[in-house]
């Protein structure tokens, strides 16, 4: 029988399998059902730091406080504190519940007085903090060295005030992409999820308007993560969790052999239910069992640059023709 337990950020796991932040994991039902389908770990359902701004200034503009400073204060705290105990009540139930680490979550967009805040899902029992980050780069002003500069300071504004794990969770908007993931492991981040996969738009032709471009990823967005996983892994000192477009075991398998400690489920967990999770286990314990693997550790990382006598393949970018035949 394969052994599929390893570690990541410290954490045990039973399995690599981590269900996803989204809506599946945005009550206790649904944790719950991860769980029983057979979960490694789960990471919440993100709290939007701009949610908790903006609700709170709508709640706050609505009313005037002209001459009251001190109800201004009032509500201003107490609006954010409803978001939080609410986020905070759904740390403290999902530890109660489950027997494998709850991992919390942050949607992140600049540094500020909120990130005092992290220490309550440390001290609510969150076992790990995956920080969501994503300011779109599309302001003409803005320098990707400042954007850089906004996520490594929220990182260790949150490091100062906490002592749990925590994961930094990126999308692929990067000009200096292995420098920028570095600094964030020199600046305390202990894991790296790679990467997340944002709304995307699209245009209708025949109302002539915007609409959403498909929800969901394909297994074919594999290969993005699947690269720079491969090229990171055995270079930076911080546990990485390959994400988007795994949808089988055989996308799990991939990530493990290019370096990565886990894996995070989303869109496959959507479409064909959380028993997905039990499948994807069984497709990875035959696999073993064909190889002769008895555990993760026989085969992680084994085809991560590091480990490759051909390190150069992995930085291939245009010129393919060796390898595939066509050019
Ligand atoms: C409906 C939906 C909601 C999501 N909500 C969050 C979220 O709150 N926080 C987050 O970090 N990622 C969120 N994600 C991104 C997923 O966690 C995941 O990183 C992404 O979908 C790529 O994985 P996949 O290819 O398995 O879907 C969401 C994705 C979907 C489809």
């Amino acid at each position: 029988m394969s052994d599929l337990s390893t570690s990541y950020m410290g954490l045990n796991l039973k399995n690599p399998i981590i269900a996803a932040s989204s809506s599946l994991t945005s009550s206790l039902d649904g944790v719950k059902k991860c769980e029983d389908a057979g979960a490694g770990a789960v990471v919440l359902k993100s709290l939007f730091e701009e949610q908790i701004t903006s609700d709170k200034n709508r709640m706050v503009g609505d009313m005037n406080f002209d001459a009251y400073t001190d109800a201004y204060d009032f509500f201003n705290a107490a609006s954010t504190d409803y978001y939080l105990d609410e986020y905070l009540g759904l740390v403290e139930d999902a530890k109660k519940a489950l027997s494998i680490p709850v991992i919390a979550s942050v949607n992140c967009v600049s540094p500020g007085k909120w990130t005092d805040y992290a220490e309550r899902f440390e001290n609510i029992g969150a076992d790990a903090l995956e920080l969501n980050m994503f300011i779109l780069p599309s302001s003409t002003t803005t320098t990707g060295s400042e954007i850089e500069e906004t996520y490594l300071k929220i990182l260790t504004d949150i490091n100062k005030n906490i002592n749990i794990p925590v994961a930094v969770k990126i999308g692929y908007h990067f000009s200096g992409m292995g420098n920028f993931i570095n600094r964030a492991a020199e600046m305390g981040a202990n894991g790296i999820v790679l990467f997340n996969r944002f709304y995307k738009m699209d245009i209708d032709i025949d109302n002539l308007s915007l609409k959403a471009a498909p929800i969901l990823s394909g297994p074919s967005e594999i290969h993005l993560a699947l690269q720079w996983i491969a090229l990171m892994s055995g270079e930076i000192p911080a546990d990485f969790s390959a994400a988007t477009g795994i949808h089988d075991a055989e996308g799990v398998i991939k990530h493990l052999l290019a370096g990565a400690k886990s894996v995070q489920l989303c869109s496959t967990l959507l479409k064909n239910g959380v028993n997905r999770i039990t499948d994807i286990k069984t497709g990875m314990e035959k696999w073993m069992e064909k190889k002769g693997y008895e555990e993760i550790s026989d085969f992680n990382g084994i085809l991560s640059q590091e480990n490759s006598s051909h390190p150069e393949a992995y930085e291939r970018s245009q010129y393919i023709k060796s390898v595939v035949g066509i050019s």
